[in-house]
């Protein structure tokens, strides 16, 4: 089936939950326009709170009233969210007193260590369950600045060690093998911090004081994907998508598209809230298999499932590998991706860390498995639409995690 038409996609994830941690570490009232509202981003709003955060909606706004955090009475619950458990974790190190921080049935199987052992070095105790797993107490305090050499990119971990690292004596510096999403170093600056970024690293000297702002959020690349892989796949569609987040460490996804042969381009470009911005225009063509390797997953890294389903309609073999981090996302994404294209018949590999895709798939009816996974369930339907195959998802509800209105606006474009 063509996709036409337009969509605003929702706000980003990834930018919402730093507007209201970063709002709540400013002095003053911090304005969020175009706040994602999402089952993440009211994990990270109730954590928050929880902590002492004074959040309120005005219209169509919220505002943040900076106070001084302190510590919870109660549990704080990241729900699905790895990264409220892990920037969360950061804030927390900084406050004195003890948190205890727990998740959902796939958050409580995600590895929390990569943040545990960086926070000790700063100061920070954590007592968490075997295997360095939520549920875990973290006990805060004084924290002095490190060098942190990140063995895999990570913008969770990074930004939790900046986070406390503007509560820290002294200068954390994180360095990483590759650059992931840098939306905190660009806010922190915009909220009024020295921040000094350099190519694959980034350091902040505390303490810091923050001066709260006003900040609009842009559309999520990552939500805009979906229908940016069912437009440029489907030849005949026509798709714009209004104010997407184009910043270069978030768009992998369009350059490996664009290698494929899509037909996408850029316009109305502009500045907002620090991060570049644009409208998508996508026209549909006939894709070709390509290959994706180690350095540039950062910058596409939850796009994979939306290119494995482009993989599945190309021309030829895609080999996606360096991946490995899929593995430990809200599900194993390899295997979930892998296992829904077997039923529909598609020939895939897995790969331990990434996948082989031969296209143009036949497929045929099927039902798949989400595991409960927002991205996974976006991917099949989008593959659902641009195969014209009957596709069961066993929970499509999943998507409000990060896309509550995705089913509608699909489709709106149908
Ligand atoms: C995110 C960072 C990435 C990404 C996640 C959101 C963030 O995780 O996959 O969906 O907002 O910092 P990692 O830091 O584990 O790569």
């Amino acid at each position: 089936m063509k996709a036409h038409g337009e969509i605003t996609p929702p706000p980003d994830k990834s930018i919402t939950h730093r507007c209201f941690m970063i709002g709540s570490l400013a002095h003053g009232t911090t304005v969020i326009r175009n706040a994602l509202e999402s089952e993440d981003i009211a994990s990270t709003r109730k954590a928050l709170a929880a902590l002492g955060a004074s959040i309120r909606k005005d219209g169509d706004s919220y505002l943040v009233d900076g106070s001084t955090l302190r510590e919870p009475t109660h549990v704080v619950d990241a729900g699905n969210s790895g990264t409220t458990a892990r920037l969360v974790s950061g804030i927390v190190s900084g406050i004195e007193g003890i948190t205890v921080m727990t998740g959902d049935e796939s958050l409580i199987k995600r590895p929390m260590a990569r943040v545990i052992k960086p926070l000790e070095l700063m100061g920070a105790r954590f007592m968490a369950r075997s295997g360095s797993f939520l549920p875990m107490a973290v006990r805060g305090g004084k924290l002095r600045g490190i060098f942190h050499p990140m063995e895999v990119a990570s913008a969770q971990v990074k930004s939790a060690l900046l986070l406390a690292g503007l509560f820290a004596e002294g200068t954390t510096t994180v360095n990483e093998p590759s650059t992931s999403r840098d939306h905190t170093e660009r806010m922190l600056a915009g909220f009024g911090a020295t921040v000094e970024v350099r190519s694959k690293s980034v350091s902040v000297t505390g303490p810091q004081q923050l001066t709260a702002r006003e900040i609009t959020v842009p559309g999520d690349p990552s939500s805009a994907a979906f229908p940016v892989v069912w437009a440029a796949a489907t030849p005949g569609s026509s798709v714009l998508i209004r104010g997407v987040c184009l910043n270069p460490t978030r768009t992998g996804f369009l350059r490996v598209l664009e290698r494929m042969g899509a037909c996408i381009a850029i316009e109305n470009e502009k500045l907002q809230a620090g991060e570049p911005v644009g409208d998508l225009v996508v026209k549909g063509s006939h894709l070709k298999a390509v290959t994706i390797t180690a350095e540039e997953v950062p910058s596409l890294i939850d796009e994979i499932p939306a290119l494995v389903v482009a993989a599945a309609l190309a021309e030829g073999t895609t080999v996606i590998t360096g991946a490995r981090e899929l593995r430990v996302k809200e599900t194993d994404r390899i295997s979930a991706m892998v296992e829904g294209l077997t039923r529909l018949g598609a020939t895939v590999e897995e790969l331990e860390d990434g996948l082989i895709v031969n296209g143009p798939a036949r497929l045929s009816p099927a039902s798949v498995r989400t595991f409960s996974d927002h991205r996974i369930a976006m991917s099949f339907a989008v593959l659902a639409r641009a195969s014209d195959t009957e596709i069961g998802i066993d929970d499509p509800s999943c998507v409000r995690i990060s896309y509550p209105r995705f089913f509608e606006d699909m489709d709106s474009l149908a």
